[in-house]
């Protein structure tokens, strides 16, 4: 363990941390969000919604959670679950190494575990896709083991209740955080406590319009007796994500199929299925907009490109119909849009291709950028 004190942070005598735990745990007792999550005691379940609630919100996790459950209720069809259905049912939550991390997790679980969820935090440790956050939500949940369950809310609760100077953002930073919650975690009700900061972090101080006058622990928050809430928590701004240009390609043939492809190079949306993309040769030149870019000069031969890449001579409608953008966590893409109708319908690119009806596409999981795609082209020819 740490020695928070060479990091300038005191914690509180023992009186004061049951004190701190009791109105906290009132609190909660009084307020908490009635979650399916915390309808029950299943490790699996449980393991489901904290990997669902990484990156997404509560609310919006509510229908993919009960969906993912009805679909795949146990480890065992987790684990033999085809490539196609997982993704599909994470479809719209985005983060795809989660879902596909959980299928490897559930797999060591049928192979090292007996098909059984462990019941250690070690053993949960060594589960793919597991880190230290969700180790210790599952086993405090799950198993009332008193483990912290640290993430960027916890972190922001507790800088403004100690007024922690360093960073949040920094992942070495969060070990720190973790010796805290050891010593603040109520061994009675581990599963509670975490899930107690969670609801004040997300709720009440939340980052942002934060309402510190109505936090059950405001009496214990240095920031707040202070007057430094908004010096906490620590963080530096984050980098904007790197804008990327595509040229989006919607190709029809005469049955009125779509041209879609597999995407399975390893990375961002690996095993998707797309309408054609290539990337605009052009770098992008900080100074100029992608707009510029877009606008001046890579259409014709992008098109060219395209014939090349599929093998298919296209007859071309009109301009670029419209563009949609989509932000990941470190890429901005832009996908300028245009339409194209082939005569043809034989395949002869290398790439995983093929033609689909309309009325297949829910057969095949689309990510984000290719729903926003779709969504333009049936607006912008008015299908
Ligand atoms: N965010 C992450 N885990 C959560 C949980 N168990 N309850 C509410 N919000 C959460």
């Amino acid at each position: 363990m740490l020695d928070l004190k060479e990091y300038g942070i005191e914690m509180w005598p023992e009186e004061k941390i049951q004190a701190f735990r009791k109105a906290l745990l009132d609190w909660y007792d009084a307020n908490k969000r009635d979650l399916p999550w915390r309808r029950t005691r299943d490790p699996y379940a449980i393991w489901v919604s904290e990997i669902m609630l990484q990156q997404t919100r509560v609310d919006t996790v509510i229908p993919y959670y009960e969906r993912f459950l009805h679909h795949l209720p146990t480890i065992s069809d987790l684990a033999q679950a085809p490539e196609e259905v997982i993704l599909k049912l994470w479809e719209g939550l985005g983060y795809y190494s989660r879902v596909r991390n959980m299928q490897k997790a559930a797999q060591q679980m049928m192979e090292d575990f007996n098909g059984k969820f462990p019941t250690t935090h070690a053993e949960i440790s060594s589960l793919k896709g597991i880190g230290p956050y969700t180790a210790g939500a599952i086993s405090s949940i799950a198993f009332d083991l008193p483990e912290p369950a640290v993430d960027g809310n916890v972190m922001r609760v507790l800088s403004r209740l100690f007024e922690v100077d360093y960073d949040i953002g920094v992942p070495t930073n969060r070990k720190i955080f973790q010796t805290m919650m050891e010593i603040l975690i109520d061994p009675d009700r581990p599963g509670d406590f975490n899930q107690a900061l969670m609801d004040l972090g997300s709720d009440i101080e939340s980052p942002v319009n934060p309402r510190p006058q109505d936090s059950p622990v405001k009496d214990f928050s240095a920031a707040y007796l202070n007057g430094t809430m908004d010096k906490y928590p620590i963080k530096a701004p984050k980098k904007k994500p790197v804008p990327v240009a595509y040229q989006g390609f919607i190709i029809r043939n005469k049955d009125n199929q779509f041209l879609l492809e597999k995407n399975n190079e390893a990375g961002l949306l690996s095993g998707f299925w797309s309408f054609p993309l290539l990337e605009k040769g052009a770098v992008v030149d900080k100074q100029v907009s992608l707009f510029e870019v877009a606008e001046e000069t890579v259409q014709p031969d992008i098109r060219q490109s395209f014939t090349e890449h599929y093998g298919m001579t296209v007859d071309w409608q009109d301009e670029e119909f419209d563009s949609v953008q989509h932000i990941f966590s470190h890429r901005k893409w832009q996908i300028d849009l245009i339409e194209g109708l082939v005569d043809t319908i034989e395949l002869s690119a290398p790439n995983e291709v093929k033609w689909v009806s309309v009325e297949d596409f829910p057969k095949y999981p689309f990510a984000k950028p290719q729903q926003k795609m779709w969504e333009s082209y049936i607006k912008a020819k008015k299908l």
